[in-house]
């Protein structure tokens, strides 16, 4: 199929290269001219795992290209929208004017007929009721008339398993409009994944608004799970019970599971904090603020998750911060990303800062764009460059090279041998018989 996509975010470069590689002709449409020229010569303009080497193959099939000029969508029959959804400043809520503005330029350059509808497939995530509302303006600005069609299809990747999440998906979701519009949208979507259907992938073909909550619901639970987890590990801090094994052991029951139990500084980047503050805005307006209430205490752990990281670092250096060198391992929201959005290490890292402690922050892909947002800090280019005499070493984004540290080695370099594990990445046996003061969150001292 011919397909554009709105928007070469993490989130549409890396929808637009999988597209191509399932067998469709795609352009990628974007307003950044520095984005679209990096990739146009198969450079991912951020770090994610696959990406580039997918894109080299894509664009070698000469079925992928990319332009800043919507106007080149025209011949295009299905056009996805993957602009990002941010939350607004100084608000709960997300900021729609990225999918209104793609919206509004796309329509006027739909060309559908009776044969060949233009199919608009919105995949940001967005407050319920947002599609019903586009679908109204796709309405009112299309040239075509009843041949443009608009459905929601939310995307469930996660950054680092990006490429894999799009090719082999979970589940698909199809949010579609109300009447005989339905079975062509969903006829057409089943074409352009027509290969992950044959997996077979499990389908959901329902309304626009139980689509759009999907996502938002989805999201919540992960961070409830995550924040469950984490209120455990502060009652486990205080009777010295262990988290990481309470999670194993609740993780056998398979009706818990053990995935997103992961405790320690909680959850951040560009989705899950945003997305659980959107949807409380959202029922608020819908006038069910009383139902989502338990996402401000989901929210409220995790952010308490940070704060008892900084004051950790205080009490393992003897009550203060000040002039103590303190060594950050990971930058990023997570690893195998270099996404710095809403990042519990770099927050931990800048408390500290301000506190007094001087920071030195390394991550193995997010230093420059951890650099560009806190100037402040200071940076280097590996772990032991950032832990050379330092009085205590913080690990606040499990990349695999920190799990895999050799803590004898690692102790060489060091002023004291304190290591903070924020994430339960560590085994602290190991560490404790290299002669290390081990503590985590959620985990006894010893
Ligand atoms: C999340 C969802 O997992 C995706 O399904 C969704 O498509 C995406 O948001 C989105 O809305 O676009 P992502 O933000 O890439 O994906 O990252 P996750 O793997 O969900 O991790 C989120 C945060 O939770 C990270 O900071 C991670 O460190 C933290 N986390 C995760 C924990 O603290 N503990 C865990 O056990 C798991």
């Amino acid at each position: 199929m011919r397909m554009s996509v709105i928007g070469c975010g993490y989130l549409g470069a890396v929808h637009a290269a999988c597209m191509t590689e399932l067998g469709h002709d795609v352009i990628g449409v974007d307003v950044d001219a520095a984005k679209i020229g990096a990739l146009s010569v198969g450079e991912a303009p951020f770090y994610e795992p696959g990406l580039p080497e997918l894109l080299t193959r894509a664009l070698a099939t000469g079925r992928l290209r990319f332009t800043t000029d919507i106007a080149e969508v025209s011949d295009y029959q299905v056009h996805f929208v993957c602009v990002g959804t941010p939350q607004r400043k100084g608000e709960y809520a997300a900021d729609l004017r990225y999918v209104d503005a793609a919206v509004e330029a796309l329509v006027p350059q739909l060309r559908g007929t009776a044969d060949a509808p233009a199919l608009v497939v919105g995949k940001s995530t967005v407050p319920v009721g947002t599609a019903a509302r586009l679908a109204a303006l796709v309405e009112e600005l299309t040239p075509v008339g009843e041949h443009a069609i608009l459905a929601w299809n939310p995307e469930f990747l996660r950054e680092g398993f990006a490429v894999k999440d799009t090719l082999h998906p979970d589940r698909l979701v199809y949010g579609l409009p109300p009447g005989i519009a339905a079975t062509t949208a969903e006829t057409m979507l089943d074409e352009v994944y027509a290969t992950p259907l044959a997996a077979p992938t499990p389908k959901v073909a329902t309304d626009y608004a139980t689509a759009e909550l999907v996502k938002v619901a989805a999201n919540s639970f992960l961070a409830t799970k995550i924040s469950f987890i984490n209120a455990m590990a502060e009652v486990c801090e205080l009777v010295g019970a262990d988290v990481t094994q309470l999670a194993d052991a609740l993780g056998h029951d398979a009706r818990i599971g053990r995935r997103f139990l992961g405790a320690g500084l909680g959850f951040g980047g560009g989705c899950l904090p945003k997305d659980i503050r959107a949807f409380m805005a959202r029922a608020g307006e819908l006038g069910a603020d009383q139902a989502l209430t338990f996402l401000r205490e989901v929210d409220a752990i995790n952010m308490r998750r940070r704060t008892r990281m900084v004051e950790l670092t205080r009490e393992e250096l003897g009550g203060s911060l000040m002039g103590a060198r303190i060594a950050v391992l990971g930058a990023a929201f997570k690893p195998d990303s270099d996404d710095i959005r809403d990042s519990p290490a770099l927050n931990v890292a800048a408390q500290i800062g301000l506190q007094g402690g001087y920071v030195t922050v390394t991550d193995p892909e997010a230093l420059d764009n951890a650099r560009r947002l806190w100037p402040d800090l200071r940076f280097a280019a590996t772990a032991e460059e950032a832990a050379e005499n330092a009085d205590v070493v913080l690990l606040l984004t499990e990349w695999a090279q920190y799990r895999e540290l050799d803590p004898v080695k690692f102790g060489e370099v060091v002023r004291h041998k304190r290591i903070l594990d924020g994430r339960n990445a560590l085994d602290p046996a190991t560490w404790r018989a290299a002669g290390w003061q081990y503590r985590a969150l959620g985990r006894p001292r010893v």
